[in-house]
């Protein structure tokens, strides 16, 4: 067996020796099942995926589309992340009730808050349709004919798949073209909020420990499911009952131990682990170092501004937060490319794959693509470069710039759909530019402006600055701006933006703020994108036949799976610590010790509520402690991203161990290149979450609901038993 497994990787190498892996749960028969099997796994694939019986699936929706969560009781209890339902915590937050810095806890289902607009989407159904959705292809055709029977094909198979009224179909591709798959799947529209810990615990450690281990975060909250009286999904209504689902987890008491198998099931959102090496060497050379140039000025500004004042703090904390997480992650991805020689491997890959090409005769089909990679992915570098500068500049991290872009935008709607459209997206925009402003500050976005005028000047290639940004006066420009621009406030915006489509469009190009950020849209949409886009494509379709290269040539049980793409996925390992450099290895687990150890009273991200210090200084943990401590997070080889927060770690079993919320930051890398000595995803224990409800929070109701289970020492006490009977 062994010895088998070995030959297995030295053929497959450097072909294809594929590490990680986000799987299709309706395709897990065969290689992935005996994989997960030999990792310990006692279920099958039957258990995880099934369509005619109950199976863990139906326990894990997609939490408001974004993130992940899992149904716990058969009341429809759900568990995510803190930081997924962050923006529901908040929205019932006030400053006599602030359930963001103090927790929430619903002590009976009255007390539970409804989130107007917040889903949870069930997978009913998965079906493979490829062929239905390639009927009538030919080679002959035009990529772009390609492209629109595609979309065709995939109208009818989403109007024809038998569903229930209630129920919605989607079709979504996979190896980007070459494989596409059916969804049905049900959507429940009333979720309230039933529990939430302070921030100082879903959030400990906050953006300095953010995508860091070792760890020591309890970043959990608590929904339920609302249903109509058939159990089917409804509109919120005070009459509404808990949901009963077809399946919820069993939760173990018994946690892990290093080595454990771990299955995280959840929905993965996007990856790109089979990039051409050159377009690694792009996201380490071009886009990353760009990109985080810009927030690290950005971020600096911010951070000065929230360090001085109490009030500007709070109104930057969730804006600070949302950048500066991909900021780290992108330093991160870079440094593990880098130590990991992504681009190295990717190079041996193509190599090997060339040589199948041309020892199977296949240089017709597949010859080119390697090359035309090489050709496109050099001309659109400064493409790339000049779009990054302007996403982030005007789009994402200058208020001013940002408002004034949707503005440009409603001028582009009247253009092309007239005076309704722009009256419905005007108005709409009227309405969140309220909530905006009340956490703006000019002061703060002036700073930021001046700054990123700045880099963008020096950054972006000469030929695609707009005309008036080759000799610029920065600090000019940015007085003039904040002195005479109506986007600095919401009622001076509010007057702008009012009257008909003729007379706003006047008054914005009056505008200072206006005329920039039309300056810069005008320069990146004639010179820029038109460019990109036409490169794009061509990339695209080289990347969709690269893909067909590669499942065809590669052995026949080579680990290929598709990139993420929001949809249900498996990913499976087991409890693992890291080596991060020479002489240091991190241990997979950590307990409340560290939590202490870290306790910074007062600080934003490190203080720690006193109930908690008298539960660790009493060691009163219940039956959630383990050997007198109290752990709190572990980690392990399961292959995760973004849109992962909230997944359930799952044992051998199919009870529920952790909580997914993070990567480990030598491993980020993972989204382009999974490297299996460093690449780790962060998980809750489940007794850490169980523990903060019950002794931390009191709320016993929710526990009384649960079913907690003992796998493991269940299995000990039979032995034990046995061994008896023997004697
Ligand atoms: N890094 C995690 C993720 O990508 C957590 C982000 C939320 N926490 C934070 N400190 N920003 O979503
Ligand atoms: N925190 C991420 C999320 O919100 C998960 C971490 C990751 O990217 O792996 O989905």
């Amino acid at each position: 067996m062994k010895l088998l497994q070995l030959l297995f990787i030295f053929l497959s190498f450097p072909l294809f020796a594929q590490q990680g892996g986000m799987w299709i749960p309706s395709l897990l028969e065969g290689m992935n099942e005996t994989e997960m099997t030999n990792l310990g796994m006692k279920m099958s694939a039957a258990d995880i995926y099934n369509v005619n019986n109950a199976s863990l699936k139906d326990a894990v929706p997609h939490f408001n589309g974004g993130c992940t969560s899992e149904v716990i009781s058969n009341q429809g209890l759900l568990l995510t992340n803190h930081h997924c339902g962050y923006s529901q915590i908040q929205s019932h937050s006030t400053l006599e009730n602030d359930y963001l810095q103090d927790g929430f806890w619903a002590m009976s289902k009255k007390e539970e808050l409804p989130n107007p607009g917040v889903t949870a989407t069930f997978i009913v159904r998965i079906e493979d349709v490829t062929t239905q959705v390639m009927t009538g292809i030919t080679d002959a055709m035009t990529e772009a004919a390609k492209q629109k029977k595609v979309e065709e094909n995939i109208a009818l198979v989403v109007q024809n798949s038998k569903k229930e009224s209630w129920q919605e179909n989607r079709v979504r591709t996979f190896y980007e073209g070459n494989q596409y798959m059916l969804f049905v799947v049900e959507t429940f529209k009333d979720i309230r909020l039933v529990g939430a810990p302070p921030s100082s615990i879903g959030k400990f450690g906050s953006d300095t420990d953010n995508w860091i281990w070792p760890r020591h975060t309890g970043d959990f909250s608590l929904f339920r499911i609302y249903a109509d009286k058939n159990n089917r999904p409804a509109e919120y209504a005070e009459d509404n009952v808990p949901y009963t689902p077809k399946h919820f987890l069993p939760i173990s008491l018994d946690g892990v131990t290093e080595n454990d198998f771990t299955l995280v099931f959840g929905y993965p959102g996007t990856t790109d682990e089979y990039l051409p090496s050159i377009a690694i060497e792009q996201v380490i050379n071009t886009v990353n170092p760009a990109r985080i140039a810009i927030r690290d000025a950005a971020l600096a500004i911010q951070d000065k501004y929230m360090r001085a004042d109490p009030q500007i703090k709070i109104q930057y904390a969730s804006k600070f937060a949302r950048i500066a997480n991909y900021w780290k992650k992108w330093q991160g991805e870079s440094l593990g490319l880098t130590k990991s020689d992504a681009v190295g491997i990717k190079k041996q890959q193509e190599s090997a794959l060339t040589a199948q090409i041309n020892k199977q005769g296949k240089q017709k089909e597949y010859g080119h693509i390697l090359p035309q990679f090489e050709k496109y992915y050099t001309e659109i570098e400064p493409y790339t470069l000049a779009r990054e500068y302007f996403l982030e500049t005007a789009l994402r991290n200058v208020e001013l710039l940002r408002t004034a872009f949707q503005s440009y935008q409603l001028k582009k709607v009247y253009e092309a759909r007239g005076a309704q459209s722009f009256e419905d997206r005007r108005n709409n925009l009227v309405e969140r530019l309220e909530g905006q402003f009340k956490d703006y500050s000019k002061q703060v976005d002036k700073d930021v402006f001046e700054a990123l005028l700045t880099i963008y000047a020096e950054g972006v290639p000469q030929e695609f600055l707009p005309d008036s940004f080759k000799t610029l006066n920065s600090k000019a420009i940015t007085e003039n701006i904040y002195k005479n621009s109506a986007f600095i406030d919401y009622a001076s915006v509010k007057n702008l933006l009012e009257g008909d489509a003729e007379t706003v469009l006047e008054k914005l190009n009056n505008d200072p703020g206006f005329a920039i950020v039309k300056e810069m849209a005008d320069a990146y949409y004639e010179k820029v994108a038109p460019k990109y886009e036409a490169l794009e494509l061509s990339i695209s379709g080289l990347q969709r036949d690269y893909m067909k290269a590669l499942l065809e040539l590669s052995p026949k049980d080579a680990r290929i799976f598709p990139n993420a793409n929001s949809t249900l996925r498996v990913t499976y390992g087991k409890v693992a610590g890291y080596s991060p450099v020479d002489a240091v290895y991190y241990e997979p687990l950590t307990h409340l010790e560290g939590v202490i150890q870290k306790y910074v009273p007062g600080d934003y991200e490190f203080d720690v509520p006193q109930k908690l210090i008298d539960l660790y200084n009493a060691k009163d943990y219940g039956q959630y402690g383990e050997n007198g401590k109290m752990p709190i997070n572990f980690i392990g080889t399961n292959h995760t991203t973004g849109g992962n927060s909230g997944s359930p770690a799952i044992d051998a079993h199919g009870n529920l161990i952790g909580l997914n919320f993070d990567r480990v930051w030598e491993g980020t890398m993972s989204d382009y290149y999974y490297d299996p000595a460093l690449s780790r995803n962060i998980m809750v224990d489940i007794r850490y979450v169980l523990f903060i409800v019950d002794k931390y929070a009191g709320a016993k109701n929710l526990i009384a609901e649960l079913k907690l289970v003992h796998p493991k020492k269940g299995k000990e006490k039979s032995k034990k038993k046995e061994k008896k009977k023997k004697k």
